[in-house]
Formats: C-alpha cells, sequence, structure tokens
C-alpha cells in the first residue's frame, strides 16, 4: 500500500529524539508559555525573516487574530480565493465581515491577480492570498498595483512553510503570515498549533494579546481575548522538525521532479506549475485531469491512496451559499474542484513507489 500522506517514518525517524524532548517537558511541568515556546517563536521569526512570531493554538486562530488585530468587522470586505480549506473564509466570517471570492489561476491554482482587481471596492480592507499546495503566490507584484495603506496583506501559509519567492519566504511578504502545524503540514506538530509572522509591533502586542485571555500582565486584561496558545509539548516536537525542515522540503521537491519527469508525456493530465522565481515547497503534489475520476479510482485499485483537495468551491458549501449568489463566476475553481487529484507526497516516500504510482497513471 502507498498511501497519500504517511507520518510513520518520519515518527521512527525521530522518536528517540521526540521522547527525549517530551521527557524534559514533564520533568519541568512546565506546559504553557514555557521554553520551547519561547525558543521556537524566536527560530520561527529568524528563518521566516520578521520580526514577530507569535504562536497560537491552530492556523485557523492565526487567520482570525490577523483580521482581528486590524480591527476588520461588519462592513469590511475581505478578498480570498474560492479554492481553499474553509478555515481561510470562517476567520472573515467570525467578526461578521464579507468575504468577496477572486477566481483562481488554473495553472497555479492559486488566487489570481487579475480577479482580486476586479472585486476591490472602497470597503476593502484585506486581502488573503493563500499559497496553496506549497506553491508562493506573488504578493509583491500584487502590492504593486493595490494601495496597501488601506489594503492589507495577509497571507493564509498553512501550506507554505520554508516556500519563498524572489529568495523572500512567504510569511514575510504581506503584513501578516499565518501559518497551521496541522500534523499533515509540511512543518507539523503532533496536535493542534498555529503561528502569526509581523513585522509590525502593534499588531504583535495585540495578537500576543489575543492569545492569553487580553493579557500581557497576569490578571490584567486589557481587551478581550481567547485562551489559544501553543503548548511546550508541541512546541518541543516542533523545535526538532524545525531544524530539518530544508531537508524535508527539498525531499518534496525531488519527489515532484520525478512525477514531472515521468508523468510529462501522458496525455489528458495537467502538471502542477511553478514559476522559476519561485521556491515551490509541494505540500501536495496536485495534478489535473478531465479524467481525474478513473485515475483515482484505477490508483485505488493499485493500493495507491490520492486525495481530492478541494472537491467544492467555498461558495457551494452549504453553510455559505446563502452568501455567494454569484456562483457563476468562480470557473476555474469550479473546474479545478472536479478535475484535481493530489498524489502521494510526503517526505520520506520512496522513489521506487513514486515510480510505480506514475507508471500505474502511465498503464491507464
Ligand atoms: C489553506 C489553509 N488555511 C488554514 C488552515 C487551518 O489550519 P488549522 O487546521 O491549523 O486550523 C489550513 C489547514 O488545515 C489550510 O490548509
Amino acid at each position: 500500500m502507498i498511501p497519500q500522506f504517511d507520518l510513520k517514518k518520519e515518527y521512527s525517524l525521530l522518536e528517540n529524539k521526540i521522547q527525549a524532548e517530551i521527557r524534559k517537558v514533564f520533568s519541568k511541568t512546565n506546559f504553557i508559555q514555557g521554553e520551547n515556546v519561547k525558543k521556537f517563536e524566536e527560530k520561527v521569526a529568524n528563518y521566516i525573516g520578521v520580526k514577530y512570531a507569535i504562536s497560537c493554538n491552530s492556523g485557523t486562530d492565526a487567520l482570525h487574530f490577523a483580521l482581528r488585530s486590524l480591527n476588520i468587522g461588519k462592513g469590511d470586505e475581505v478578498i480570498t480565493t474560492p479554492f481553499t480549506f474553509i478555515s481561510t473564509i470562517e476567520a472573515i466570517m467570525y467578526l461578521g465581515a464579507k468575504p468577496v471570492f477572486a477566481d483562481i489561476n488554473k495553472r497555479t491554482y492559486n488566487i489570481s491577480k487579475s480577479e482580486i482587481l476586479k472585486k476591490i471596492t472602497s470597503n476593502t480592507k484585506a486581502i488573503i492570498p493563500v499559497h496553496l499546495f506549497g506553491n508562493p503566490f506573488d504578493v509583491e507584484d500584487l502590492k504593486k498595483d493595490i494601495d496597501n495603506n488601506f489594503i492589507n496583506i495577509i497571507e493564509d501559509c498553512a501550506q507554505s512553510f520554508g516556500a519563498g519567492i524572489n529568495h523572500k519566504r512567504t510569511g514575510s511578504l504581506g503584513d501578516i503570515g499565518c501559518f497551521s502545524f496541522y500534523p499533515t503540514k509540511n512543518l507539523g506538530c503532533y496536535g493542534d498549533g498555529g503561528i502569526i509572522t509581523t513585522n509590525s509591533e502593534a499588531i504583535y502586542k495585540h495578537i500576543k494579546k489575543l492569545t492569553n485571555h487580553g493579557s500581557s500582565k497576569r490578571y490584567h486584561h486589557d481587551i478581550i481575548g481567547f485562551n489559544s496558545r501553543l503548548d511546550e509539548i508541541q512546541a518541543a516536537i516542533l523545535n526538532i522538525k524545525l531544524k530539518l525542515i530544508d531537508e524535508t522540503n527539498m525531499m518534496r521537491v525531488n519527489i515532484a521532479n520525478i512525477y514531472n519527469e515521468n508523468l510529462s508525456e501522458v496525455k489528458n493530465l495537467t502538471l502542477p506549475y511553478k514559476e522559476n522565481n519561485t521556491h515551490h515547497v509541494y505540500h501536495q503534489y496536485t495534478i489535473s485531469s478531465l479524467d481525474r475520476d478513473i485515475i483515482k479510482k484505477t490508483l485505488e485499485k493499485n493500493n495507491i491512496g490520492s486525495a481530492v483537495y478541494y472537491p467544492i468551491s467555498l461558495e457551494k458549501q452549504n453553510a455559505y451559499k446563502y452568501f455567494f449568489k454569484d456562483t457563476a463566476n468562480y470557473k476555474n475553481s469550479n473546474f479545478i474542484s472536479n478535475t484535481c487529484l493530489s498524489l502521494p507526497m510526503y517526505p520520506y516516500l520512496s522513489e521506487s513507489d513514486v515510480l510505480s504510482v506514475c507508471n500505474t497513471i502511465k498503464n491507464i
């Protein structure tokens, strides 16, 4: 069996280190806001290339706090992509703001800059591009065409830890970066976790309070806050995995190259697209084909896992469809939802397994 995603090999390689670090946490019994969390925040800020990083409980909370720190609420519009995980728009809905979709680019699967520019109004307060599947969206290019003093850019980096464009890392390109450490992410912990990156001291201070009951001094609460903290056990695991992130991202790139080489001649199959100036980290290796369902079924018959991220363009989700009446406008998002397929992808996937996946597809 070749699963679409697997953590077992990674854990077996890291088990001794992880268990030793977890034992240290237990011996200190300092489970919340201890030294591992502090170290992790410093290391992430340094790695991403920003002044501040504030950890929290999840990528969803990171997006929620990013929007909240910009005082976004009722009457404000936030532009984002309909082809993403649901969290991206949940965060907008939590604040009573209006999500406005801009269709995606069919080749990159990312939000399209020209579609964003069509959707900007005097109520637009923020844009949330998602660096989907590890493929960086060109935030700096977008900045040239918008007034960044009035419209903030929040990067959804849940799938792009370590990815970059023009030698700058995602999470440092816009005003705020939001990361998830859900176990399947390319930097993942063994539970839930997230982090927010920014160069703004004001945003840093505000979000720091939001994550910890609105307080920066114990039992003094300046704003209404939340309980959303990364715990010491997860931070200890992440400190180990952060050291390996460049290596594991390169392992993903190598796997993607093998797929590219072996699948490039296959008819009716579109392979993932990457611009020359980007470092795509292949959180997913996602193809598109009108024969998607046949490919998926054939892989299944051959004990090969694959996954459809995402099967429903978000304007059609039950919870949101009352909100979006202009469903005809997201043609590319709907096309890709109906044709996309993510093949097995994780750092410790062997070359022979990748070749088996390719051969199975070629034989269809
Ligand atoms: C694009 C995107 N945004 C946001 C999130 C939310 O992250 P979390 O699951 O940590 O809340 C995820 C991951 O699940 C995601 O893939």
